[in-house]
Protein backbone atom coordinates (compact mmCIF):
# COMPACT_ATOMS: atom_id res chain seq x y z
CA UNK A 1 0.00 0.00 0.00
CA UNK A 2 1.21 3.46 -1.00
CA UNK A 3 2.19 5.94 1.72
CA UNK A 4 -0.02 9.09 2.73
CA UNK A 5 0.68 11.94 0.27
CA UNK A 6 2.68 14.67 3.50
CA UNK A 7 1.22 17.28 1.34
CA UNK A 8 -1.36 18.07 2.63
CA UNK A 9 -1.58 22.04 3.99
CA UNK A 10 -2.97 21.73 7.89
CA UNK A 11 -6.02 23.70 8.11
CA UNK A 12 -7.85 24.80 10.91
CA UNK A 13 -11.68 26.11 10.77
CA UNK A 14 -10.65 28.17 13.88
CA UNK A 15 -13.89 30.02 12.55
CA UNK A 16 -16.07 26.98 13.81
CA UNK A 17 -15.24 27.61 17.42
CA UNK A 18 -15.52 31.13 17.72
CA UNK A 19 -19.03 30.75 19.80
CA UNK A 20 -19.73 27.14 21.46
CA UNK A 21 -22.48 27.71 23.76
CA UNK A 22 -21.13 25.79 26.95
CA UNK A 23 -24.37 23.07 26.21
CA UNK A 24 -21.55 22.06 23.77
CA UNK A 25 -18.51 22.36 24.94
CA UNK A 26 -18.73 21.13 29.01
CA UNK A 27 -20.34 18.43 30.42
CA UNK A 28 -20.22 14.74 30.38
CA UNK A 29 -22.33 11.50 30.08
CA UNK A 30 -22.55 11.53 34.12
CA UNK A 31 -24.12 14.60 33.86
CA UNK A 32 -27.51 12.92 32.34
CA UNK A 33 -27.11 9.38 33.73
CA UNK A 34 -29.84 9.49 36.50
CA UNK A 35 -32.71 11.83 35.15
CA UNK A 36 -35.72 11.93 37.26
CA UNK A 37 -39.68 11.62 36.17
CA UNK A 38 -41.98 8.57 35.72
CA UNK A 39 -41.96 8.90 31.87
CA UNK A 40 -38.76 6.53 31.19
CA UNK A 41 -38.45 7.63 27.11
CA UNK A 42 -39.51 11.64 27.48
CA UNK A 43 -36.46 11.40 30.09
CA UNK A 44 -33.91 10.84 27.66
CA UNK A 45 -34.15 14.08 25.94
CA UNK A 46 -31.81 16.24 27.69
CA UNK A 47 -28.91 13.47 26.64
CA UNK A 48 -30.15 14.08 23.27
CA UNK A 49 -30.08 17.74 23.48
CA UNK A 50 -26.63 18.08 24.70
CA UNK A 51 -25.24 15.46 21.83
CA UNK A 52 -27.33 17.26 19.47
CA UNK A 53 -25.42 20.27 20.13
CA UNK A 54 -22.17 18.88 20.41
CA UNK A 55 -22.81 17.72 16.67
CA UNK A 56 -24.25 21.01 15.59
CA UNK A 57 -20.65 22.68 16.39
CA UNK A 58 -18.62 19.86 15.51
CA UNK A 59 -17.75 18.69 18.30
CA UNK A 60 -19.20 15.28 18.57
CA UNK A 61 -16.44 12.55 17.02
CA UNK A 62 -18.62 9.26 17.94
CA UNK A 63 -20.83 7.35 16.33
CA UNK A 64 -18.86 7.62 12.96
CA UNK A 65 -18.26 4.94 10.27
CA UNK A 66 -15.84 3.43 7.34
CA UNK A 67 -16.75 3.27 4.40
CA UNK A 68 -14.23 0.86 3.40
CA UNK A 69 -12.19 -1.51 4.86
CA UNK A 70 -10.13 -0.26 7.66
CA UNK A 71 -7.10 0.45 6.02
CA UNK A 72 -4.22 2.71 7.05
CA UNK A 73 -6.01 5.40 4.84
CA UNK A 74 -10.17 5.79 5.26
CA UNK A 75 -12.70 6.98 4.42
CA UNK A 76 -15.24 7.79 7.51
CA UNK A 77 -18.61 9.38 7.78
CA UNK A 78 -19.97 11.41 10.67
CA UNK A 79 -23.31 10.59 11.95
CA UNK A 80 -24.27 13.94 10.35
CA UNK A 81 -23.15 12.75 6.59
CA UNK A 82 -20.12 14.57 6.49
CA UNK A 83 -17.39 12.28 5.18
CA UNK A 84 -13.45 12.65 5.40
CA UNK A 85 -10.53 10.67 3.65
CA UNK A 86 -7.55 10.32 6.48
CA UNK A 87 -5.00 8.14 7.88
CA UNK A 88 -6.90 6.04 9.78
CA UNK A 89 -5.44 5.72 13.34
CA UNK A 90 -8.79 4.53 14.80
CA UNK A 91 -9.42 1.77 13.92
CA UNK A 92 -8.98 -2.07 15.27
CA UNK A 93 -7.09 -4.50 13.39
CA UNK A 94 -3.91 -5.02 15.02
CA UNK A 95 -2.49 -7.34 12.19
CA UNK A 96 -3.96 -5.73 9.42
CA UNK A 97 -6.02 -9.31 9.36
CA UNK A 98 -9.17 -7.76 7.93
CA UNK A 99 -8.14 -7.93 4.34
CA UNK A 100 -5.91 -10.46 4.31
CA UNK A 101 -6.69 -13.08 0.86
CA UNK A 102 -6.32 -16.40 3.26
CA UNK A 103 -8.71 -14.66 5.92
CA UNK A 104 -10.97 -13.56 3.44
CA UNK A 105 -10.95 -17.28 1.74
CA UNK A 106 -11.54 -19.15 5.27
CA UNK A 107 -14.76 -16.67 5.52
CA UNK A 108 -15.87 -17.51 1.96
CA UNK A 109 -15.40 -21.40 2.40
CA UNK A 110 -17.48 -21.23 5.84
CA UNK A 111 -19.94 -19.70 4.02
CA UNK A 112 -19.80 -22.37 0.86
CA UNK A 113 -20.55 -24.32 3.88
CA UNK A 114 -22.61 -23.64 6.62
CA UNK A 115 -24.28 -20.70 5.39
CA UNK A 116 -24.17 -17.18 7.27
CA UNK A 117 -26.11 -18.30 10.56
CA UNK A 118 -25.41 -18.54 13.98
CA UNK A 119 -27.81 -21.44 14.42
CA UNK A 120 -28.51 -21.23 18.41
CA UNK A 121 -26.98 -20.99 21.96
CA UNK A 122 -23.75 -22.83 23.07
CA UNK A 123 -25.77 -24.88 24.75
CA UNK A 124 -27.98 -26.47 22.21
CA UNK A 125 -26.73 -26.26 18.54
CA UNK A 126 -24.99 -23.11 18.17
CA UNK A 127 -21.49 -25.25 18.14
CA UNK A 128 -20.30 -26.15 14.63
CA UNK A 129 -16.87 -28.40 13.14
CA UNK A 130 -15.24 -24.89 13.35
CA UNK A 131 -16.21 -23.62 16.82
CA UNK A 132 -14.82 -26.52 18.39
CA UNK A 133 -11.68 -26.58 16.31
CA UNK A 134 -11.27 -23.30 17.66
CA UNK A 135 -11.54 -23.95 21.10
CA UNK A 136 -9.00 -26.90 20.39
CA UNK A 137 -6.69 -24.43 18.97
CA UNK A 138 -6.91 -21.95 20.98
CA UNK A 139 -6.56 -24.06 24.68
CA UNK A 140 -3.33 -25.70 22.46
CA UNK A 141 -1.92 -21.75 21.74
CA UNK A 142 -2.53 -20.44 25.65
CA UNK A 143 -1.36 -24.18 26.76
CA UNK A 144 -4.78 -24.03 28.53
CA UNK A 145 -7.10 -27.27 28.02
CA UNK A 146 -10.57 -25.98 28.66
CA UNK A 147 -12.01 -23.15 26.05
CA UNK A 148 -14.85 -21.68 25.79
CA UNK A 149 -15.69 -19.73 22.89
CA UNK A 150 -18.38 -16.24 23.43
CA UNK A 151 -20.02 -13.91 20.81
CA UNK A 152 -18.37 -10.74 22.10
CA UNK A 153 -15.43 -10.17 24.13
CA UNK A 154 -17.55 -7.94 26.19
CA UNK A 155 -19.73 -10.89 27.04
CA UNK A 156 -16.60 -13.21 27.94
CA UNK A 157 -15.64 -10.88 30.68
CA UNK A 158 -18.60 -10.06 31.55
CA UNK A 159 -19.93 -13.77 31.74
CA UNK A 160 -17.00 -15.53 33.89
CA UNK A 161 -17.50 -13.23 36.39
CA UNK A 162 -21.21 -13.56 36.65
CA UNK A 163 -20.37 -17.30 36.26
CA UNK A 164 -17.75 -17.50 39.00
CA UNK A 165 -18.67 -15.45 41.58
CA UNK A 166 -21.47 -14.70 44.37
CA UNK A 167 -23.06 -12.33 46.59
CA UNK A 168 -21.05 -13.86 49.27
CA UNK A 169 -18.11 -13.73 47.28
CA UNK A 170 -14.98 -11.00 47.15
CA UNK A 171 -13.62 -9.53 44.01
CA UNK A 172 -10.11 -7.48 44.04
CA UNK A 173 -9.52 -5.15 40.50
CA UNK A 174 -7.39 -2.84 38.87
CA UNK A 175 -9.62 0.43 39.20
CA UNK A 176 -8.89 0.10 35.28
CA UNK A 177 -10.13 -2.77 33.87
CA UNK A 178 -12.67 -3.01 31.59
CA UNK A 179 -16.22 -2.28 31.65
CA UNK A 180 -16.90 -5.66 30.93
CA UNK A 181 -15.44 -6.99 34.10
CA UNK A 182 -16.41 -3.87 35.81
CA UNK A 183 -20.04 -4.55 35.47
CA UNK A 184 -19.91 -8.21 35.69
CA UNK A 185 -17.62 -7.69 39.41
CA UNK A 186 -21.32 -4.92 40.10
CA UNK A 187 -23.38 -7.50 39.29
CA UNK A 188 -22.38 -10.34 41.23
CA UNK A 189 -21.47 -8.67 44.87
CA UNK A 190 -21.33 -5.88 46.81
CA UNK A 191 -17.55 -7.00 47.86
CA UNK A 192 -15.70 -5.50 45.34
CA UNK A 193 -12.47 -3.76 45.90
CA UNK A 194 -10.82 -1.47 43.17
CA UNK A 195 -7.13 -1.25 43.55
CA UNK A 196 -4.54 1.19 42.71
CA UNK A 197 -3.65 1.07 38.73
CA UNK A 198 -0.72 -1.79 38.42
CA UNK A 199 0.36 -1.26 42.07
CA UNK A 200 1.00 -5.04 43.31
CA UNK A 201 1.38 -4.25 47.12
CA UNK A 202 -1.83 -2.69 47.07
CA UNK A 203 -3.32 -5.99 45.56
CA UNK A 204 -1.29 -7.89 48.24
CA UNK A 205 -2.95 -5.92 51.10
CA UNK A 206 -6.19 -6.11 49.27
CA UNK A 207 -6.51 -9.67 49.05
CA UNK A 208 -4.57 -10.23 52.61
CA UNK A 209 -7.11 -8.13 53.81
CA UNK A 210 -10.01 -9.80 52.93
CA UNK A 211 -8.25 -13.24 54.17
CA UNK A 212 -7.79 -11.93 57.62
CA UNK A 213 -11.30 -11.95 58.33
CA UNK A 214 -13.19 -14.39 55.31
CA UNK A 215 -11.12 -17.67 54.89
CA UNK A 216 -14.52 -19.26 53.68
CA UNK A 217 -15.53 -17.29 50.64
CA UNK A 218 -13.35 -16.85 47.00
CA UNK A 219 -11.42 -14.08 45.66
CA UNK A 220 -11.35 -13.30 42.21
CA UNK A 221 -8.11 -10.96 41.35
CA UNK A 222 -8.72 -9.02 38.19
CA UNK A 223 -6.49 -7.15 35.79
CA UNK A 224 -5.46 -7.11 31.71
CA UNK A 225 -2.54 -7.83 30.10
CA UNK A 226 -2.51 -4.24 28.29
CA UNK A 227 -4.73 -1.65 29.90
CA UNK A 228 -6.90 -0.57 27.09
CA UNK A 229 -6.42 3.33 27.95
CA UNK A 230 -3.07 3.54 29.53
CA UNK A 231 -1.12 0.62 27.48
CA UNK A 232 0.74 -0.72 30.20
CA UNK A 233 0.92 -4.13 32.00
CA UNK A 234 0.93 -5.30 34.87
CA UNK A 235 3.67 -7.93 37.14
CA UNK A 236 1.45 -10.83 36.59
CA UNK A 237 3.92 -13.15 37.86
CA UNK A 238 3.46 -11.39 40.91
CA UNK A 239 -0.53 -11.09 40.81
CA UNK A 240 -0.55 -15.16 40.37
CA UNK A 241 2.12 -15.67 43.19
CA UNK A 242 -0.04 -13.54 45.56
CA UNK A 243 -2.98 -15.45 44.53
CA UNK A 244 -1.55 -18.84 45.45
CA UNK A 245 -0.45 -17.76 48.57
CA UNK A 246 -4.12 -16.19 49.92
CA UNK A 247 -5.81 -18.85 48.36
CA UNK A 248 -7.43 -16.29 45.34
CA UNK A 249 -8.15 -16.64 41.73
CA UNK A 250 -6.29 -14.81 38.81
CA UNK A 251 -7.99 -13.68 36.01
CA UNK A 252 -6.10 -11.73 32.95
CA UNK A 253 -7.60 -10.20 30.34
CA UNK A 254 -5.52 -10.35 27.25
CA UNK A 255 -7.96 -8.17 24.62
CA UNK A 256 -5.11 -5.99 23.49
CA UNK A 257 -2.45 -8.35 23.60
CA UNK A 258 -2.88 -11.62 22.76
CA UNK A 259 -2.28 -12.02 18.85
CA UNK A 260 -0.19 -8.80 18.61
CA UNK A 261 2.21 -9.11 21.06
CA UNK A 262 4.38 -11.58 23.28
CA UNK A 263 6.49 -14.89 21.57
CA UNK A 264 4.74 -16.44 19.43
CA UNK A 265 1.44 -13.69 19.58
CA UNK A 266 0.49 -15.25 22.44
CA UNK A 267 0.07 -12.21 25.29
CA UNK A 268 2.00 -10.51 27.96
CA UNK A 269 1.09 -13.36 29.66
CA UNK A 270 3.83 -15.52 27.55
CA UNK A 271 5.96 -12.16 27.43
CA UNK A 272 6.12 -12.54 31.53
CA UNK A 273 6.92 -16.40 30.95
CA UNK A 274 3.66 -17.25 32.40
CA UNK A 275 1.38 -19.26 29.70
CA UNK A 276 0.02 -21.40 31.11
CA UNK A 277 0.01 -20.42 34.52
CA UNK A 278 -2.64 -18.01 35.30
CA UNK A 279 -5.56 -19.47 36.34
CA UNK A 280 -7.91 -17.91 33.82
CA UNK A 281 -7.04 -16.10 30.61
CA UNK A 282 -10.22 -14.44 28.82
CA UNK A 283 -9.94 -12.28 25.68
CA UNK A 284 -11.20 -10.85 22.53
CA UNK A 285 -11.35 -11.96 18.86
CA UNK A 286 -12.37 -7.92 17.81
CA UNK A 287 -8.49 -6.58 17.87
CA UNK A 288 -6.77 -8.67 16.24
CA UNK A 289 -8.50 -11.85 15.28
CA UNK A 290 -10.77 -9.81 12.55
CA UNK A 291 -13.92 -11.23 14.21
CA UNK A 292 -16.21 -10.38 16.77
CA UNK A 293 -16.36 -12.63 19.35
CA UNK A 294 -14.16 -13.79 22.83
CA UNK A 295 -13.00 -16.78 24.93
CA UNK A 296 -12.35 -17.95 27.95
CA UNK A 297 -9.44 -20.57 28.82
CA UNK A 298 -9.32 -22.13 32.24
CA UNK A 299 -7.75 -25.75 33.51
CA UNK A 300 -10.08 -27.49 34.75
CA UNK A 301 -13.22 -29.20 32.83
CA UNK A 302 -15.49 -28.03 35.81
CA UNK A 303 -14.56 -24.69 35.64
CA UNK A 304 -15.66 -24.40 32.19
CA UNK A 305 -18.87 -26.39 32.60
CA UNK A 306 -20.00 -24.26 35.28
CA UNK A 307 -19.05 -21.06 33.35
CA UNK A 308 -21.46 -22.45 30.22
CA UNK A 309 -24.03 -23.22 33.06
CA UNK A 310 -23.91 -19.71 34.94
CA UNK A 311 -21.94 -17.62 32.11
CA UNK A 312 -25.42 -15.88 31.34
CA UNK A 313 -24.20 -14.74 27.27
CA UNK A 314 -22.89 -18.22 27.35
CA UNK A 315 -26.36 -19.85 27.84
CA UNK A 316 -28.78 -17.18 26.67
CA UNK A 317 -26.68 -15.65 23.47
CA UNK A 318 -26.30 -17.15 19.91
CA UNK A 319 -23.02 -19.05 19.86
CA UNK A 320 -20.06 -17.31 17.48
CA UNK A 321 -21.21 -18.14 13.75
CA UNK A 322 -19.59 -20.52 11.55
CA UNK A 323 -17.93 -17.61 9.43
CA UNK A 324 -16.75 -16.20 12.38
CA UNK A 325 -15.07 -19.11 14.19
CA UNK A 326 -13.65 -19.73 10.77
CA UNK A 327 -12.20 -16.47 10.97
CA UNK A 328 -10.81 -16.61 14.00
CA UNK A 329 -8.96 -20.06 12.63
CA UNK A 330 -7.26 -18.65 10.48
CA UNK A 331 -6.40 -15.16 12.14
CA UNK A 332 -4.82 -17.75 14.95
CA UNK A 333 -2.76 -19.83 12.22
CA UNK A 334 -1.61 -16.81 10.90
CA UNK A 335 -0.64 -15.06 14.77
CA UNK A 336 1.27 -18.43 15.92
CA UNK A 337 2.95 -18.33 12.01
CA UNK A 338 6.38 -16.45 11.06
CA UNK A 339 3.97 -14.13 8.80
CA UNK A 340 2.96 -13.00 12.27
CA UNK A 341 5.94 -12.91 13.38
CA UNK A 342 6.86 -10.78 10.54
CA UNK A 343 3.64 -8.46 11.21
CA UNK A 344 3.82 -8.18 14.35
CA UNK A 345 7.42 -6.47 13.67
CA UNK A 346 6.19 -4.02 11.12
CA UNK A 347 2.81 -2.95 13.96
CA UNK A 348 6.04 -2.01 16.69
CA UNK A 349 7.54 -0.18 14.10
CA UNK A 350 5.03 1.72 12.96
CA UNK A 351 3.62 1.63 16.98
CA UNK A 352 7.78 3.02 17.56
CA UNK A 353 7.47 5.50 14.41
CA UNK A 354 4.57 7.16 15.99
CA UNK A 355 5.42 7.59 19.11
CA UNK A 356 9.08 8.85 18.46
CA UNK A 357 7.07 11.53 16.34
CA UNK A 358 5.02 12.74 18.65
CA UNK A 359 7.66 12.97 21.15
CA UNK A 360 10.00 14.76 18.94
CA UNK A 361 7.26 17.31 18.57
CA UNK A 362 6.80 17.94 22.39
CA UNK A 363 3.85 15.61 22.86
CA UNK A 364 3.63 13.17 25.26
CA UNK A 365 2.37 9.75 24.81
CA UNK A 366 1.81 7.37 27.53
CA UNK A 367 2.11 3.82 28.37
CA UNK A 368 4.88 1.72 26.87
CA UNK A 369 5.01 0.74 22.83
CA UNK A 370 1.60 -1.47 22.48
CA UNK A 371 -0.71 -1.21 19.32
CA UNK A 372 -2.41 1.01 22.25
CA UNK A 373 -0.79 4.99 22.05
CA UNK A 374 -2.91 7.39 24.06
CA UNK A 375 -1.77 10.41 24.05
CA UNK A 376 -3.20 12.91 27.42
CA UNK A 377 -5.41 15.53 26.34
CA UNK A 378 -7.14 16.84 29.31
CA UNK A 379 -9.56 18.87 29.57
CA UNK A 380 -12.85 17.61 27.32
CA UNK A 381 -13.29 20.69 25.16
CA UNK A 382 -9.55 20.44 24.03
CA UNK A 383 -9.91 16.84 23.19
CA UNK A 384 -13.58 17.51 20.81
CA UNK A 385 -12.35 20.71 18.87
CA UNK A 386 -9.03 18.09 18.50
CA UNK A 387 -10.50 15.33 16.96
CA UNK A 388 -12.64 18.00 14.55
CA UNK A 389 -9.38 19.62 13.67
CA UNK A 390 -7.49 15.97 13.05
CA UNK A 391 -10.98 15.30 10.87
CA UNK A 392 -11.03 18.37 8.77
CA UNK A 393 -7.17 17.70 8.10
CA UNK A 394 -6.98 14.29 7.12
CA UNK A 395 -6.12 11.85 10.60
CA UNK A 396 -8.91 9.94 11.90
CA UNK A 397 -8.25 9.60 15.97
CA UNK A 398 -10.85 8.43 18.46
CA UNK A 399 -11.57 10.87 21.47
CA UNK A 400 -11.79 8.69 24.87
CA UNK A 401 -13.90 10.84 27.81
CA UNK A 402 -15.67 10.51 30.68
CA UNK A 403 -17.27 7.28 31.59
CA UNK A 404 -14.52 5.34 29.43
CA UNK A 405 -11.47 7.79 31.22
CA UNK A 406 -12.24 10.10 34.23
CA UNK A 407 -13.31 13.45 33.76
CA UNK A 408 -10.88 15.52 32.87
CA UNK A 409 -8.15 12.99 31.79
CA UNK A 410 -9.57 13.14 28.32
CA UNK A 411 -7.16 11.10 25.57
CA UNK A 412 -6.95 11.04 21.91
CA UNK A 413 -6.49 6.79 22.17
CA UNK A 414 -4.29 6.16 18.94
CA UNK A 415 -4.56 2.14 17.69
CA UNK A 416 -1.44 1.24 15.36
CA UNK A 417 -1.48 -1.60 12.65
CA UNK A 418 0.92 -4.12 10.67
CA UNK A 419 -0.17 -1.80 7.68
CA UNK A 420 0.26 1.59 8.79
CA UNK A 421 3.69 2.37 7.11
CA UNK A 422 6.27 4.21 9.08
CA UNK A 423 5.97 7.18 6.80
CA UNK A 424 2.31 7.24 7.37
CA UNK A 425 2.45 6.64 11.13
CA UNK A 426 4.83 9.98 11.00
CA UNK A 427 2.43 12.26 8.85
CA UNK A 428 -0.48 10.98 11.36
CA UNK A 429 1.42 11.96 14.38
CA UNK A 430 2.96 15.51 12.79
CA UNK A 431 -1.24 15.78 12.03
CA UNK A 432 -2.67 14.67 14.99
CA UNK A 433 0.01 17.02 17.57
CA UNK A 434 -0.97 20.20 14.96
CA UNK A 435 -4.26 19.33 15.83
CA UNK A 436 -3.80 19.34 19.02
CA UNK A 437 -1.75 22.20 19.62
CA UNK A 438 -3.99 24.29 17.82
CA UNK A 439 -6.89 22.87 20.05
CA UNK A 440 -5.36 23.88 23.23
CA UNK A 441 -4.99 27.74 21.33
CA UNK A 442 -9.01 27.66 20.51
CA UNK A 443 -9.92 26.28 23.91
CA UNK A 444 -8.05 29.18 25.95
CA UNK A 445 -9.95 31.57 24.11
CA UNK A 446 -12.67 30.19 24.39
CA UNK A 447 -12.21 29.99 28.39
CA UNK A 448 -10.90 33.97 27.76
CA UNK A 449 -13.85 34.77 26.23
CA UNK A 450 -16.47 33.57 28.08
CA UNK A 451 -14.39 34.23 31.60
C1 LIG B 1 -9.79 -4.91 27.76
C2 LIG B 1 -11.02 -5.25 26.99
N1 LIG B 1 -11.73 -6.33 27.35
C3 LIG B 1 -12.86 -6.68 26.69
C4 LIG B 1 -13.30 -5.95 25.63
C5 LIG B 1 -14.58 -6.36 24.93
O1 LIG B 1 -14.29 -6.97 23.73
P1 LIG B 1 -15.28 -6.91 22.47
O2 LIG B 1 -15.21 -5.51 21.94
O3 LIG B 1 -14.67 -7.89 21.56
O4 LIG B 1 -16.63 -7.26 22.93
C6 LIG B 1 -12.57 -4.85 25.19
C7 LIG B 1 -13.04 -4.08 24.01
O5 LIG B 1 -13.28 -2.95 23.99
C8 LIG B 1 -11.42 -4.47 25.91
O6 LIG B 1 -10.74 -3.37 25.57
Amino acid sequence: MSDIDSDIFFAPAQSDFQSIPSLASGKSVAHFARPRGADLLSRTRALFDWTEARSEHKLWPYVRSLQAAPGQAASIRLETGEVANGINLASQDYLGLSSHPAILSAAKGAIEEFGVHSAGSGALVGNTRESLALERELGDALLSEQVLLFPTGWAAGFGVVAALVRPYDHVVMDELAHACLQQGANASTQNVKRVRHLDTEAFREAVAQIRATDTQNGILVITEGVFSMDADTPDIMALQDICHEYGATLMVDVAHDFGSMGPGGVSQIAAQGMLGKVDIVMGSFSKTFASNGGFVAVKQPSVRRFIQIYGGPWMFSNALSPVQAAVVRQALRIVRSEEGDTLRAQLMAAINAYRDEVTSLGEACFGNPTPIVPMLVGQELVGRIGSRLAFDNGVIVNLAEFPVVPVGASRFRIQMMANHSEATAREGGRRVVAALKTAREIAEKQVLVRG
